[in-house]
């Protein structure tokens, strides 16, 4: 059983797609931090994450402890990651750990919640639940600041915003695996809901798909 969850940046999709993992007893995967890993790996080697031979030599040198690195989160291993995700095989060198996590979820997991970019269009396709996970531009980019500001980054909610909308930008309209829902996925916009009922919603259509 699998469940997919995307989304653009900072729209609740990972807090959603963690706690309809705890409560269905299934297996989590975020594969934003895999492309984070990547790009943080090639920034730390003194790379360019755009670099298709730099980003794809690391790809291919992946380990799961990498995905528990120092810094993932950071602002500026977020854009490394949007850069790493637009070279095709690079997605392509890191489809095999996504399928493989969705089709034998460690742990007793009887299923699997991935979310991202691509989970419902590209990763697993024929997943019998699929949410996008939306929200307005600017309660994103207040979400996202309030994220970074607690945890000590000093950055204006404005420059949070210009971010976002860049990532939004890139994320769109790069040519392979474009950020977009698949036709069977729900739409949940999260802009006037707070989190419990967010994952109320989701639960409620997540439980009718998978028949629970
Ligand atoms: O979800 P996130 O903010 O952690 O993702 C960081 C970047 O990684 C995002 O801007 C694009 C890239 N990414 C991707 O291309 N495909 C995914 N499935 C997940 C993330």
């Amino acid at each position: 059983m699998i469940v997919t969850v995307d989304g653009p940046v900072a729209a609740g999709k990972g807090t959603l797609a963690r706690r309809l993992a705890e409560d269905l007893g299934f297996a989590h995967l975020d594969t934003g931090m895999i492309y984070r890993a990547v790009g943080l790996k090639v920034l730390r080697a003194g790379g360019d994450p755009a670099d298709e031979a730099a980003s794809l030599t690391a790809a291919k040198a992946l380990q799961p402890q990498d995905l528990a690195m120092e810094g993932l989160r950071d602002e500026a291993t977020g854009f490394a990651a949007s850069a790493v995700g637009g070279i095709p095989s690079v997605r392509a060198a890191l489809l095999d750990y996504q399928r493989n996590f969705a089709a034998h979820p460690p742990g007793a997991g009887k299923g699997a919640v991935l979310d991202g970019r691509d989970a419902g269009t590209v990763v697993c396709p024929d997943a019998p639940a699929k949410l996008f996970v939306t929200a307005r531009a600017e309660v994103r980019a207040h979400r996202r600041w309030l994220e970074l500001s607690r945890r000590g980054e000093r950055i204006s909610e404005a420059e949070v915003l210009a971010d976002l909308r860049e990532r939004d930008r890139k994320d769109t309209e790069r040519t392979v695996a474009p950020l977009k829902p698949a036709a069977d996925a729900h739409l949940l916009d999260t802009s006037d809901l707070d989190i419990d009922a967010a994952f109320r919603a989701a639960r409620a259509f997540v439980a009718g798909r998978l028949g629970l």
